[in-house]
């Protein structure tokens, strides 16, 4: 396969893990690096409007050993785009990703995230200021389109990259789809086809074989994989593997995933405090013990999990009892 160029990025990977509100923190990159030193991800999407009141967003806060990433930003007004891309390089991104594919009603109701596969005219012109704005590559995630009378993906893509965006990642859905449906795989190909720059296939690929046969599919240079990274940060690492060599290494054990869980655990509350840290830990530990015995029992009780202790006390209980004695 051929590595990876984003403009001046090169990767040596072929896997991104892109933006998820409320997960892709420092956190949750950090357990991603423990296992993958090169596979390009990026932050949780920023808002440039509030970036203009607030310009120290924990959300922008990067680490020094996390390189390659990028800041996701969401917006619609050229200057704020541009003036809080210019931020974001500051901060040390490698490259500036532009939210074209949120469906959230609370963004798209102005003309932010998917919103703007409705305006294309404005969409390459926030494009073209943020290109402008900063020497980092520039790269766009997007959706199929608005709904299913509005799939011009192809053509916003070329437009885009005529203007200097240097990637996209496409996940294979309309905004009218939400998260419903399956990822259309097809449809990703036809915005390969039309550009010459990498393209992130994304969409419902929740293993090394997914990936593989997105890639087979749709003839795209690389794939994004988001839920599938929640609780098996190994995941884009066997991946990669797979793709390179045809085999991959297995999972970690139920102890290792625990001790996973509870490093991740005291990322979030080194970072966040223990009262935030451990609201947010808990879909993450509910993650990581996936397909453990008594599943919905234990979920029932990670989400009443109100300290450190807590959830020491039930993780590391579950390595020394039975489990189907958890309660
Ligand atoms: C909890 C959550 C938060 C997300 N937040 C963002 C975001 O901030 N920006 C973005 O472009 N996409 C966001 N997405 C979409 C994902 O990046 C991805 O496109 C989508 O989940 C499909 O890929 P998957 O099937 O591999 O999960 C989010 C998805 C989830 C599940």
């Amino acid at each position: 396969m051929k590595k990876i160029k984003i403009g001046k990025l090169e990767i040596n990977s072929y896997v991104y893990i892109p933006p998820m509100a409320g997960v892709t923190d420092l956190a949750f990159r950090k357990m991603i690096r423990f296992f993958d030193k090169e596979t390009l991800i990026a932050t949780e999407m920023v808002s440039s409007k509030a970036l203009m009141y607030k310009p120290d967003q924990p959300l922008m806060k990067l680490s020094e050993d996390e390189h390659p990433v990028g800041i996701q930003l969401f917006g619609h007004e050229l200057d704020v785009m541009a003036k809080a891309a210019l931020m974001a390089e500051e901060k040390g991104a490698d490259f500036i990703d532009i939210n074209m594919g949120c469906p959230a009603p609370k963004i798209t109701k102005g003309k932010d995230g998917a919103a703007l596969m409705r305006e294309p005219d404005l969409a390459v012109e926030i494009a073209k200021s943020v290109v402008n704005a900063v020497k980092v590559p520039v790269t766009v995630k997007m959706r199929l389109g608005w709904d299913d009378c509005q799939k011009n993906a192809p053509e916003l893509a070329k437009r885009l990259e005529e203007i200097g965006i240097c990637a996209f990642t496409v996940h294979g859905r309309t905004r009218e789809q939400g998260y419903t449906g399956s990822a259309d795989w097809n449809a990703i190909s036809e915005v390969k086809r039309v550009v010459s720059v990498p393209v992130f296939g994304n969409g419902d690929v929740r293993n090394p074989f997914d990936a593989h046969k997105l890639l087979e599919i749709t003839g795209c240079d690389g794939v994004a994989i988001a839920r599938a990274t929640m609780g098996e940060p190994w995941l884009s690492k066997q991946i990669n593997e797979y793709l390179k060599t045809g085999f991959f290494s297995p999972e970690p054990s139920l102890e290792g995933k625990i001790k996973l869980a509870l490093i991740h655990l005291d990322e979030l509350i080194n970072i966040k405090g223990e009262v935030v840290g451990i609201r947010e830990s808990r879909r993450h530990l509910i993650n990581y013990t996936k397909g453990f015995p008594n599943a919905a029992q234990l979920r029932a009780k990670i989400g009443q999990v109100n300290s450190r202790n807590e959830a020491i006390d039930l993780l590391s209980g579950l390595t020394k009892k039975d489990f189907c004695e958890i309660n």
